[in-house]
């Protein structure tokens, strides 16, 4: 198994001023994180449609990236190419560079299997696996690291289950049906899967979308002390999330980044009229 994008130490932590969850106010965090990912000129379609033009960014170490823009103007797509999911789709092609631990990682010798373990996602929609909260997490694990041993898996899937602020609510019921959770349970339990193979990066494309108030709230609270050990990107609709949780934020439209920059220059003081418009709720 190549370890080649596994940069992730948890023990290396830059400092929190606040917890923001309760706050309205945009959060700001000390120090300048470096980049964890480097888009360079991206440039995508699908056949002969294209969807990204020339998009430029970097996404900081250890903090949270939100993704904004209206429907269709690339959010997903701009994701996907980070662990190379648009693979799949026969249509997509993409030019620039995306580096990741100083490697392009659209380069032709990457191992995809290293690259979606550093850099796990994490659907709109919770999709645990039909079968226990346990075996959730070990053949996440297994499919990644091969067989572990019985006793070593259960301290992986304890500790994933804790990271994900799961485990006081599924320790006595490990063997039951993951589809038996709640829906903001189960996207924590993806939220875990992806923890358990130790990633560096985890995208969030609309987590929170299907969930009620209370478990959306979770799910910030966990991504926010996530943000401590792990680089994460969120893609949300919602503005108010991205104000409350957010310490950078890429506003795209029509495929073209438009303005990337603090959380709080985005949201209170935006460079472009575009992005004004956008966030007062104008358009989208
Ligand atoms: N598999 C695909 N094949 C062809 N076109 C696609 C495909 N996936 C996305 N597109 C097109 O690419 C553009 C960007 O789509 P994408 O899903 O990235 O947008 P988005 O910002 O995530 O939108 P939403 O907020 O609705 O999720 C859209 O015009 C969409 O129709
Ligand atoms: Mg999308």
């Amino acid at each position: 198994m190549s370890d080649t994008f596994m940069t992730a130490d948890p023990h290396d932590t830059f400092s929190l001023l606040e917890g923001m969850l309760s706050s309205s106010a945009p959060r700001v965090r000390a120090g300048i994180a470096p980049a964890v990912f480097e888009i360079r000129a991206l440039d995508v379609s699908y056949g002969s449609k294209r969807v990204l033009h020339d998009v430029s960014l970097e996404l900081p170490e250890k903090r949270i990236t939100a993704f904004i823009g209206p429907s269709g103007c690339g959010k997903s797509t701009a994701l996907r190419c980070l662990n190379r999911m648009n693979d799949e789709i026969p249509s997509f092609r993409s030019r620039g560079k995306i580096i990741l631990a100083g490697q392009d990682i659209r380069g032709k010798g990457v191992d995809i299997t290293a690259l979606r373990r550093a850099v796990g996602m994490v659907f709109q929609q919770p999709n645990p696996f039909p079968m226990s909260v346990y075996d959730n997490i070990a053949l996440a694990v297994g499919e990644h690291e091969g067989r572990s041993a019985r006793s070593t898996m259960d301290g992986i899937v304890e500790q994933a289950l804790r990271q994900a602020s799961l485990w006081h609510e599924v320790k006595d019921g490990l063997k039951g049906s993951a589809l038996a959770l709640s829906g903001g349970q189960q996207q924590r339990l993806c939220i875990a899967r992806a923890l358990a193979v130790k990633p560096a990066v985890i995208m969030l494309d609309e987590p929170c979308a299907s969930l009620d108030p209370i478990s959306t709230a979770r799910i910030e609270e966990l991504l926010l002390e996530l943000s401590t050990d792990y680089s994460i990107v969120i893609v949300t609709h919602n503005m108010a999330q991205a104000k409350r949780i957010s310490d950078k934020v890429a506003f795209f439209l029509m495929g073209r980044l438009v303005e990337m920059g603090d959380a709080l220059q985005v949201f209170e003081a935006p460079a472009r009229s575009e992005t004004a418009e956008y966030i007062s709720g104008s358009f989208g």
